[in-house]
């Protein structure tokens, strides 16, 4: 499947590919997505088929509108309409409490519903021709690398997506943060560009944030948003030594650095990406993808600081390598 020019026509057959149940490729400005129509259980399920994705996962509604949370979920809080207020069409996805009318397979099978307004001028127009929610995790295979360009998308899942619309590259580059309402206290479940004192500054209240701890047992990495090249996360200081190891032991070895101290190294597969977190964001799928391709021995990525700027990138790093 090539990516498909965006235009009135494209958008029309989109929207109508979406009504009869197929699968369409979207841009938004956090990774491309896979959608489906949202209450259409059978479509919801090839989206699945297409991913590989275990069924118990679930996924995102994109609306048009912030008005429609009303569509999908019940007793929505007013923290939800502050959030929306603020951060809508944005990289910020809520959870709520779902209506009873919201498929389970979109939810997982839980009595909750994730919804999101994307900021993406291709995503919005589609979702407001096509008037429903679109059911939309990232178009990449269970587990891989998200994709943040449509050809992504087209090497990736190939025939199993019936339109791919080619927004060009995102512009944010990670998954947009995700934020649990459904308790008295929120809870972010996955880091984005919104970051948590955004998020307490609107609300004015503490924001928690799910520990996610590594596996590191072998045969139960936490493998996701993950290179096949197995990947090692480097202090700064130490990847210089890791680097010549790997060297002197005959290894191909790529680097993905970002400090100016890195940007000379003697490594023909070196990707160095900027010093600033969210050009860095923007970049990052895409240099993973391209290490990826030269089938190498192993990449060495170095650690950004531990700093709330870079809390997104941490957390795709954590798991994108070993
Ligand atoms: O930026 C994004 O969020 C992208 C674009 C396409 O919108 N989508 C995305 O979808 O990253 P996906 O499926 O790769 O990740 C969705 C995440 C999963 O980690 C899933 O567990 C979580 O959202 N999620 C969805 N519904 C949920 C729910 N009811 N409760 C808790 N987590 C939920
Ligand atoms: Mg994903």
């Amino acid at each position: 499947m090539t990516p498909t020019a965006v235009n009135p026509q494209s958008i029309e057959q989109a929207a109508a590919l979406l009504r009869q149940g197929k699968l369409v490729a979207i841009p938004t400005e956090t990774v491309y997505g896979l959608g489906a129509d949202a209450a259409n259980p059978e479509a919801v399920a090839k989206i699945f088929a297409a991913k590989g994705r275990p069924a118990d996962h679930p996924l995102i509604v994109h609306m048009a509108y912030a008005l429609q949370i009303k569509d999908w979920a019940i007793d929505i809080p007013e923290a939800a309409w502050q959030l929306a207020r603020e951060f809508w069409p944005g990289p910020l996805t809520m959870v709520l409490r779902k209506k009873a009318s919201v498929p389970l397979a979109v939810t997982g099978g839980q009595d909750t519903v994730a919804l999101r307004v994307p900021n993406n001028p291709v995503a919005l127009w589609l979702l407001r021709v096509f008037g429903g929610g679109i059911a939309a995790p990232s178009a990449n295979r269970f587990g891989r690398i998200s994709p943040t360009l449509a050809q992504h998308v087209a090497d990736e899942l190939g025939d199993a997506v019936d339109c791919i619309l080619d927004g060009g590259p995102c512009s944010v580059g990670l998954e947009s943060t995700i934020i649990d309402l459904t308790d008295s206290q929120p809870t972010i479940l996955r880091p984005g560009r919104i970051t948590r004192s955004q998020l307490e500054e609107v609300l004015q209240t503490p924001v928690s944030l799910k520990s996610q701890h590594k596996i590191r047992a072998p045969g139960m990495l936490a493998a996701h948003y993950a290179p096949g090249t197995p990947a090692y996360l480097c202090e700064p200081g130490s990847l210089l030594n890791e680097f010549d190891a790997l060297c002197a032991q005959g290894k191909q070895v790529g680097v993905l650095a970002f400090s100016p101290e890195l940007s000379e190294l003697p490594c023909e597969h070196l990707l160095h990406l900027p010093h600033e977190a969210e050009a860095y964001e923007a970049a990052l799928y895409s240099a993973l993808r391209k290490l990826d391709s030269f089938g190498l021995d192993s990449i060495l990525v170095e650690q950004p600081p531990a700093i709330e700027e870079w809390a997104a990138v941490n957390d795709r790093l954590g798991k994108a390598t070993l």
